[in-house]
């Protein structure tokens, strides 16, 4: 009998937790497969800190936000106990023959490094942001976007009352995937990407068109927008766990400028981790389970190295080699689309 360790990394993501109970549920009825958790991320796995999943304990979980495993932005060579040599007498001593890790770009890059030092390791991916190659659309996304859809429509009433301006900023790191759905389906006046960036004076020109027309501008802006004199996005809070800089609080940049350049009287919303809590959209939760009992099927077939991932309507098996090439950025015609209606 395979026994297989899972384990959640990086950011959490509505959507998890239907990954788990997919998994479960497949691999022990199908495939006859064992499983346990690893706790926080790759911590529980180099640390060999695990708890049972057995069908009873994944009852019920498809709806519930966050991850009964817990997470974290630590990787797998950290600490004296990390690195392949390690972990492998670790899943050895804990009987555990493959491990399933569910992530975005920064635990697919660790987990092709463990699959090259031979872990027999395959992936599921997941985030918020739909940033990672290779898969149409990651579980998180739909429920981030209609949260923050949510809030350009709770912000536009505010905002029409005042006739003031209001700037609402999404997450996203460096790709627009949520300001450009979010602020599409919420009808925004202008949305601001990384991708794209746009200067203050035609985002002006755009909130000033708005006003004349005698309505209230809504902005929608993603974290990793910058302005055309910006070298790099916004950054006031560091560096996270994987090293990169933690984005945030351009909204907060913007609305001055706006305001003063137009004398709009502007307001800043962010949004922050609201988007990435409580309970997964039904798109969501049957993508996730789709792809937590697809990879049980990867284990079952030992095609260590690979994840799966969403092509149009399919579940399909690609290399983490092949995923981490690209970044999956919007690309220039789906920002020129709705460019066009800014305004
Ligand atoms: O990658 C998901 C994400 O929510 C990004 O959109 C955001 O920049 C980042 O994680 C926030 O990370 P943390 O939860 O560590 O603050």
């Amino acid at each position: 009998m395979t026994r297989i360790g899972i384990l959640t990394s990086g950011g959490d993501c509505p959507g998890l937790n239907a990954v788990i109970r997919g998994a479960v549920l497949k691999g022990s009825e199908v495939h006859g497969q064992e499983f346990v958790g690893f706790l926080d991320g790759w911590r529980g796995l180099v640390e060999g800190d695990a708890m049972p999943l057995d069908r009873s304990r994944v009852r019920g979980l498809s709806h519930e936000g966050g991850t009964i495993l817990g997470t974290s932005r630590i990787g797998p060579y950290q600490g004296p106990n990390g690195g392949a040599a390690n972990i492998a007498r670790t899943m050895e001593r804990l009987g555990v023959d493959a491990v399933v890790a569910i992530g975005g770009e920064g635990t697919a890059a660790a987990a092709q490094r463990l699959f090259d030092e031979g872990i027999r390791i395959v992936g599921v991916p997941k985030t918020i942001d739909n940033d990672l190659d290779q898969t149409d659309y990651t579980f998180g996304f739909d429920t981030a976007v209609e949260i923050a859809t949510e809030a350009i429509d709770r912000l536009r009433t505010t905002g029409n009352s005042h006739k003031r301006c209001m700037v609402l900023e999404v997450m996203g790191r460096n790709a627009g995937w949520i300001a450009l759905h979010s602020g599409t389906a919420g009808g925004a006046h202008a949305i601001l990407i990384p991708e794209h960036p746009e200067s203050i004076e035609q985002i002006c020109a755009w909130t000033n068109s708005v006003r004349e027309r005698g309505r209230a501008p809504m902005v929608v802006v993603a974290e990793g927008f910058t302005l055309p004199d910006m070298a790099q996005a916004h950054s006031t809070k560091g560096m996270d766990g994987f090293d990169r800089p933690r984005l945030g609080g351009i909204a907060e940049l913007l609305a001055p400028m706006i305001q003063e350049r137009t004398g709009i009287e502007t307001r800043a919303t962010v949004l922050g981790h609201i988007q990435r809590g409580g309970v997964p959209t039904a798109f969501d939760r049957v993508l996730a389970t789709r792809l937590g009992m697809a990879v049980t099927d990867l284990v079952a077939d030992e095609q260590w190295g690979h994840m799966v991932a969403l092509h149009g309507t399919e579940i399909v098996r690609v290399g983490f080699d092949e995923a981490l090439v690209d970044h999956k950025s919007v690309p220039a015609h789906r920002y020129q689309e709705m460019r066009v209606i800014f305004g």
